[in-house]
């Protein structure tokens, strides 16, 4: 194992030609990861969030936690004053799943006519890919659907652990992932005691698919990215009846 853990390391995108365009960096490392993947699926864990992030992560365990510094956005209305409902959706880049995921949400919300009542957000579990507009082919199916996404890149940050009332992680990973940094973080700056009770995986909301995970489509090809989205239009859909039946108190006024 140790030796699979230098493998990993190497493979870092620390030791690759920086760049922030969604793909070339990434598509070497992929190529890598993707290679390593294959061979040993047992070091899958290692490979996630802490071998692509770039130095100064919020994810690191190094003296600048930059994502601290983010403000805490209020989740109350600013016309109205009253509380809202936040929802951040979660995944490993932040560019495919989780804008994915906010598009449809955002689109079914806004079918109900319940914009207002909602804050509704994505991040990744690695900065990446922060600035970055989402996969174009993500946001390609996604537009055959009738859904737009506009999200950009960004990842978790402490506050969003007081800001939202649900965090949604694509895959088991992910949610391993953002347990782990709430975790470090609440050590450093005072967070809300339950705030992990908060981290759900999306697809425990799905009724029309047996699937535990929403899986990367980023390697594969395009069927990859519709199965996503069915995945996320099932979960979605029983994700707002369950939001709804459970905060009357916020729905009803
Ligand atoms: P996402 O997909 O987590 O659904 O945004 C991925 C995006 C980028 C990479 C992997 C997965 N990447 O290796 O850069």
């Amino acid at each position: 194992m140790k030796s699979l853990r230098c493998i990993s390391r190497l493979t870092s995108p620390h030791n690759l030609q920086p760049c922030h365009s969604s793909h070339s960096l990434s598509r070497n490392s992929s190529f890598l990861v993707l290679l390593l993947r294959t061979q040993f699926p047992s070091i899958q864990t290692s490979l996630s969030h802490s071998n692509f992030r770039k130095p100064d992560s919020s994810f690191s365990s190094g003296p600048v936690i930059r994502s601290s510094m983010a403000a805490s956005t209020p989740t109350t209305s600013a016309e109205t004053g009253t509380k809202l409902f936040s929802v951040i959706f979660v995944c490993l880049g932040n560019i495919c799943r989780s804008p994915a995921a906010e598009g449809v949400f955002r689109n079914l919300v806004n079918k109900r006519g319940l914009d207002s009542k909602f804050r509704i957000d994505s991040a990744g579990t690695i900065d990446y890919h922060e600035g970055n507009q989402a996969d174009p082919r993500m946001r390609q199916a996604s537009k055959r659907r009738g859904i737009e996404i506009t999200s950009i890149s960004r990842p978790i940050r402490p506050s969003d652990f007081k800001d939202f009332d649900l965090i949604l992680a694509m895959d088991k990973q992910n949610k391993d992932d953002i347990l782990d940094a709430f975790n470090r973080w609440k050590f450093r700056e005072p967070l809300p005691d339950e705030a992990h009770k908060k981290v759900k995986l999306m697809c425990s909301y799905c009724k029309r698919h047996d699937e535990t995970e929403v899986p990367d489509p980023y390697y594969g090809g395009p069927q990859g990215f519709e199965k996503v989205l069915d995945l996320l239009e099932d979960a979605c859909e029983s994700l707002l009846d369950t939001i709804l039946a459970e905060n009357k108190h916020i729905f009803d006024s």
